[in-house]
C-alpha cells in the first residue's frame, strides 16, 4: 500500500511539473540547431514561459552556440556575449519574462540565418513585462492562458488515468 501510495505521489509531482515548465528542443521536429531550420517560424509556433527550457543539438565541430544582446542579434556579432556554449546539447532555462538573443558564432552562420530570438512571457500575464497596465485581453495572452490551460487538463486527465489503472489493477505490491 505504502509503495502504491509513493509512486501516486510521483506520477502526480512529475504531471505538476509537465503543467508547469516544458522543454522544447530548438528545430523540433527536426530538433537540430541548423543553417536549414527556420527559427522565425519555430519560434512563431510556440509560446515561452518561464521556467520553460531549450535545449540546442549540434555537432560542436560544426556550430556553436553564444548567447547576445539585442544589439548582438542585430548585427550578428558575439563579441559582447552574455555566455557561450559549445557542449552540442546545450541547456537554456527561460528563467524570467523578456527576450532572450542566441545565435552560432561560427563565420558566416548567423548571417546566414543561424539566430533565434525567444520572447519569454509570463504565464497567463501581458507580453509586454514593462507595462504591466497593457490590456490583459490581448490576443497572445490570451491564447498563452488557453494553452497553459489544455496543458494542465491534459495534466489532470493523465492523472486520473492513472489513479484509475492504480485501483483497478490493484498491482501485488502490498
Ligand atoms: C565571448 O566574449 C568573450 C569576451 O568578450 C570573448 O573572449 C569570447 O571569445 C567570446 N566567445 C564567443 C564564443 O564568441
Amino acid at each position: 500500500m505504502e509503495i502504491r501510495a509513493l509512486v501516486l505521489v510521483a506520477m502526480a509531482a512529475m504531471v505538476l511539473e509537465s503543467a508547469a515548465a516544458t522543454t522544447y528542443t530548438v528545430g523540433a521536429p527536426d530538433g537540430l540547431w541548423d543553417l536549414q531550420t527556420n527559427y522565425g517560424e519555430w519560434v512563431a509556433a510556440r509560446t515561452f514561459h518561464p521556467g520553460d527550457k531549450i535545449t540546442f543539438t549540434y555537432s560542436p565541430e560544426l556550430h556553436d552556440l553564444v548567447e547576445v544582446s539585442k544589439a548582438g542579434y542585430d548585427a550578428c556579432s558575439n563579441a559582447n556575449n552574455i555566455s557561450a556554449f559549445r557542449t552540442g546539447n546545450d541547456v537554456v532555462t527561460l528563467t524570467a519574462p523578456g527576450t532572450r538573443y542566441f545565435l552560432c558564432g561560427l563565420t558566416g552562420h548567423c548571417d546566414s540565418g543561424m539566430k533565434i530570438r525567444i520572447d519569454v512571457v509570463a504565464a497567463g500575464g501581458s507580453s509586454s513585462p514593462v507595462s504591466p497596465a497593457a490590456a490583459p485581453t490581448s490576443s497572445a495572452a490570451a491564447s498563452a492562458s488557453v494553452s497553459a490551460g489544455m496543458t494542465t487538463a491534459v495534466g489532470l486527465a493523465v492523472l486520473l488515468v492513472a489513479l484509475h489503472h492504480a485501483i483497478v489493477i490493484k498491482p501485488s505490491l502490498s
